[in-house]
């Protein structure tokens, strides 16, 4: 394509080995992006974003590609956000290619995505805000293990009930809102621990098992309290639920199951929300013989704003 048809490319932000990230400014790379959304999501047309509507959000909110070094015009993953008056930004999207997926492409755009942040002066940005599916895995250890967000809103079937479309099919739509204090200490020392590797010391998992402040643990792939919510709000501040390592795949497989894992899940958040509770962190833990294990974990808001105080 000649720069006669697009504007030149804007400069790099982050140089990697194998992949850079940059903010999108030609048609051409926001049709390349669109064909990272119909990818990573299975989308058909009507659920993709409308390239023109790209195209100005790129010029006036935050769109972001990560392309591989050798060919800096094909999308491998992206960001597309936009400002929220007076100090925030919601990023609606982030997508990466499937083949590129567990390569850090996403912490490396939530990063860039971040400093732009960061640098903004007039309002100053505090938080960045997405919605996201908490029972996928590698959203949730991303965006909790490694990034550091927080969630106190739980959004009951947010895009209704879409039957045939994409990974979402058969499912209601539940979403977590969750929250990116961009500034905070917990923030800082998440990314701090990813960045000298201390994110892979895994906790071992027997050591949850009879943890009275355990609300729940996976018995033949189904959900099985420990503990009732009551209960645990008597006797505790912070407690961990077990929740699936391959939600994607029992979706795919067994909606029946998937379904019971929503409510499950649905009955858990909306009951600890409502009394003042967040989720606060999600583990990643390993049992005996190297089986990963995942925990999502909740805090007493006020606990846990102490405790990142300190
Ligand atoms: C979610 C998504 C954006 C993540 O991007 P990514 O580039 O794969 O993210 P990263 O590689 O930075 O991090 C993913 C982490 O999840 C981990 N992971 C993968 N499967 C996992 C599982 N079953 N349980 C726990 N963690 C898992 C990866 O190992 C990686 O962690 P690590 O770096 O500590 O090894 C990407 O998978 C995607 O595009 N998904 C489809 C679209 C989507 O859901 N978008 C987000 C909502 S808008």
């Amino acid at each position: 394509m000649s720069e006669d048809e697009h504007p030149p490319m804007a400069p790099y932000l982050m140089k990697g080995e194998s992949f850079s990230i940059r903010p999108v400014r030609r048609m051409d790379e926001v049709r390349s992006i669109t064909e990272v959304i119909r990818k990573a999501w299975d989308l058909t047309d009507l659920e993709n974003i409308a390239t023109f509507e790209m195209k100005a959000v790129a010029d006036f909110g935050v769109v972001l590609m990560a392309s591989p070094n050798e060919n800096p015009f094909q999308a491998i993953g992206f960001i597309y956000a936009f400002p929220m008056f007076p100090d925030r930004n919601y990023s609606h999207m982030m997508g990466i290619d499937p083949a590129w997926q567990g390569k850090n492409v996403g912490f490396e755009l939530k990063m860039v995505h971040r400093d732009l942040a960061l640098q903004h002066t007039n309002p100053q940005i505090n938080e960045i805000l997405w919605t996201v599916d908490p029972l996928l895995p590698n959203n949730a250890w991303l965006n909790f293990g490694k990034l550091g967000v927080i969630c106190k809103t739980y959004k009951i079937n947010y895009y209704g009930f879409p039957e045939g479309v994409g990974i979402y099919s058969g499912v209601p739509t539940d979403r977590f809102l969750v929250q990116w204090q961009i500034r905070s200490n917990w923030v800082e020392n998440k990314i701090k621990n990813v960045r000298e590797g201390i994110t892979r010391n895994f906790p071992m998992y027997e050591q949850f098992v009879d943890d009275e402040a355990v609300l729940g643990l996976i018995e033949n792939s189904k959900p099985v309290k420990k503990s009732s919510l009551a209960e645990i709000m008597k006797k505790t501040e912070t407690t961990v639920v077990e929740v699936p390592v391959n939600y994607q795949h029992i979706r795919e497989t067994d909606t029946q199951l998937a379904r019971m894992w929503r409510l499950f899940f649905r009955e858990i958040c909306t009951t600890l929300f409502s009394a003042g509770w967040i989720a606060s962190d999600y583990i990643r833990a390993r049992d005996e013989k190297g089986t990963f294990h995942n925990f999502y974990k909740f805090s007493k808001e006020a606990t846990f704003s102490k405790k990142v105080e300190e």
